[in-house]
């Protein structure tokens, strides 16, 4: 019995107000995060979390998490809500219940190391706002990542989570890397920094109920902090790693209300209360309070955001995870990029050159930001190299990971990338072995004074620091000085239910009902058939023109099919890459869709310019044009950046002359084989 005594039968007692167990597991919910980030893109509203918000207090849990991670993004770009005034407002309606955010460490809320300075401002305005718990944790697991934020938690007298992102370089817990010792040696470090209690982040759903077990086990014996476990449902394998986690004590789980849970979200938490009713690690929660929660979720707020619903797949699990090692979020994002390319016949190959490019860039953990720096990488390789030639179009963000702008990696990078990556780097050739925010000069000063138009308070110079774009978009919808756009307001129950509703006829066939016309016209011969889809079902519709068929009056001028053509693509020279300058280099959205506007029809050069067309080698937005018409440029030359998948590409000058003609600028999105400009 030595290894299974940790939960013990004692009595079954299904009453509210049962005696509180032994050593009740403690749980904390994820429904306002991680829950609607992982099933409807972090879109979940303020608005719609108060309904239940005072029930959830009441339930007992450990801590509920409302902040961090996507939804400082996500609010004020896609909702027109300010993210600080989420916290505030949550904050009056749990009135016991702590709060806790994911923090990225130095990355804070965003995709890229911050200077100390900003990185300092954010941490004091989070405090100052209500946040409690800073489950913390850093993309390589470099925890001097954490060394600006940490003392400042302490500072406070908050509490601060420190995590070890859980990966695995073979299917299960083992081989050279992320081995039982990696993890424990992990937890030692931070125990020593201070860690109130650690987490295992388990991002993308591997951990399997047996490797659960040693683990916590293993960190159970090695530090005495509490262990948390975060794992999520993706794979299928979490509810199980659950179970076995609490027989080897673990003290602290992370669930979803059931409407929020499963899929690429977390095990729901009633299953789970009742599982461990009648043992020494009884929850103590009311079940019947979790149901009439859910009763709210479910009818007043889950119909609103049904329509953003990853995918209408049948099976709720996805077994690539386990196959490919591919988390659930990146192989969506993947497969989108691949789409947007019209190469969705390479996901094979994606699948096999993807270990190798993370191999090549350190073992790295697949967490934001690191699974779309690997992730980009990997469809580049796959699109754009030839001839056993690899690494022909790296990305911004692969230079600065090597030249160590992200930390330290698990394993050293491949030194041959790394060299090539660094070529003609604008911070330097040589990679730093110091902690990156040490060479990232301040920031904060400069954002102030760059929107002091717009920033009423600290709050919102800190929000435009970590977004400039979107940031002071937002700030302008915010005092008033620009209308928001339709897409960032709510939709009412009542518009989603008649949605609904209209789908529902739709799958019935009913959307054009019969009764309406006096009587049933004839089909002509002009009839076409169309398929239309509707979610998953397909109905064939015959359209029959009132008053006959169109009349072409004039056909497509020629030369817009000319540039349709596809051409070569990759104009960059694969030995001659060249950095994007400025740096560190942030992704300029990196969670919006790349192509944000209708994409601008590739427009053909102009009649006095003749010479060597750059083209766009995949649909993207312009970044910027580091040289104007006129200017001379050199083989190899930086002349557009073109960011596409959320990362910065920079393509070089093929040849050697003179900018003929620029045929975008900057935040336009073009479609791929787009005559960027032309050099004469
Ligand atoms: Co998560």
């Amino acid at each position: 019995m030595s290894d299974h005594d940790q939960v013990k039968m004692t009595k079954m007692d299904y009453r509210p107000d049962r005696p509180k167990a032994e050593n009740p597991v403690k749980i904390m919910d994820l429904t306002l995060r991680d829950g609607h980030q992982s099933l409807f893109a972090t879109r979940g509203r303020t608005e719609d979390m108060i309904p239940v918000a005072e029930q959830m207090d009441a339930i007992g849990f450990w801590a509920t998490e409302t902040w961090g991670g996507a939804t400082f993004d996500s609010t004020h770009r896609f909702l027109n809500e300010d993210p600080w005034e989420r916290i505030r407002t949550l904050k009056r309606y749990f009135k016991k219940t702590p709060f806790s955010m994911l923090l990225r460490a130095q990355n804070l809320v965003g995709y890229r190391n911050y200077a100390d300075d900003l990185a300092k401002a954010f941490m004091y305005r989070s405090v100052e706002n209500g946040m409690d718990i800073f489950r913390t944790f850093d993309a390589l697991n470099d925890y001097r990542n954490f060394e600006t934020v940490v003392p400042i938690i302490k500072e406070c007298g908050k509490h601060f989570q420190g995590c070890i992102c859980y990966t695995l370089t073979e299917p299960r817990l083992g081989g050279d890397v992320y081995n039982l010792e990696y993890y424990v040696k992990k937890a030692k470090e931070l125990e020593k920094m201070g860690a109130d209690t650690i987490c295992i982040k388990d991002m993308a759903g591997l951990i399997a109920p047996y490797d659960a077990y040693n683990l916590i086990k293993a960190l159970k014996e090695a530090v005495s902090v509490p262990i948390h476990l975060h794992s999520h449902f993706t794979s299928g394998l979490a509810p199980m790693s659950h179970l076995k986690a609490i027989e080897a004590g673990v003290d602290i789980i992370d669930t979803c209300m059931s409407p929020y849970a499963y899929r690429t979200s977390h095990p729901a938490v009633e299953p789970l209360v009742m599982a461990l009713i009648g043992t020494n690690r009884d929850t103590g929660f009311d079940i019947k309070k979790l149901a009439e929660i859910n009763e709210v979720l479910e009818n007043e707020i889950m119909p609103k955001y049904r329509h953003l619903l990853a995918d209408n797949k049948v099976s709720i699990i996805d077994i690539n995870v386990l196959l490919h090692q591919t988390p659930g979020g990146m192989l969506s994002n993947l497969i989108n990029q691949l789409k947007d390319m019209d190469a969705l016949d390479k996901i094979d190959e994606v699948y096999k050159e993807l270990p190798r490019v993370r191999k090549d860039l350190g073992q790295i953990p697949l967490v934001t930001p690191t699974s779309q720096i690997v992730g980009t990488q990997t469809v580049n390789n796959v699109l754009f190299d030839k001839d056993g030639e690899r690494y022909s179009m790296i990305t911004a963000q692969v230079k600065d990971l090597c030249y160590g702008l992200y930390g330290k990696t698990a394993v050293p990078i491949n030194p041959d990338v790394q060299k090539k990556a660094l070529k003609g780097y604008s911070r330097g050739e040589t990679p730093i072995t110091c902690r990156p925010a040490e060479v990232i000069e301040p920031e904060l000063d400069k954002a102030r004074e760059e929107i002091k138009d717009l920033a009423v308070d600290e709050d919102d110079v800190v929000l435009y620091a970590l977004y400039p774009v979107t940031g002071r978009k937002f700030l302008k919808w915010k005092y008033g000085k620009e209308e928001p756009p339709k897409d960032v307001l709510p939709k009412s129950l009542e518009q989603a239910k008649a949605e609904l509703a209209l789908i529902e006829k739709a799958k019935k066939g009913l959307v054009v009902e019969k009764s309406k016309l006096e009587k049933m016209p004839e089909k002509t011969e002009n009839k076409r058939t169309f398929n239309v889809f509707v979610e998953d079902e397909c109905y064939k519709v015959d359209v029959d023109e009132v008053g006959g068929p169109p009349v072409i009056r004039y056909a497509q001028p020629l030369q817009q099919q000319v540039a349709m053509v596809p051409a070569a693509a990759a104009p960059a020279p694969p030995s001659a890459p060249v950095a994007a300058p400025g740096a560190p280099s942030a992704p300029a959205a990196p969670s919006a869709p790349v192509v944000k506007k209708k994409a601008a029809p590739a427009k053909a050069p102009a009649a006095d310019t003749s010479g060597e067309e750059i083209k766009a080698p995949m649909p993207g937005m312009i970044v910027s044009y580091p040289k104007k018409v006129g200017d001379s440029v050199d083989v190899g030359e930086t002349v557009v950046i073109l960011e596409a998948m959320k990362m910065e590409n920079a393509l070089a000058a093929p040849v050697k002359g003179t900018i003929k003609a620029i045929n975008y600028s900057s935040g336009d999105s073009v479609p791929k084989d787009a005559v960027l400009l032309v050099i004469g």
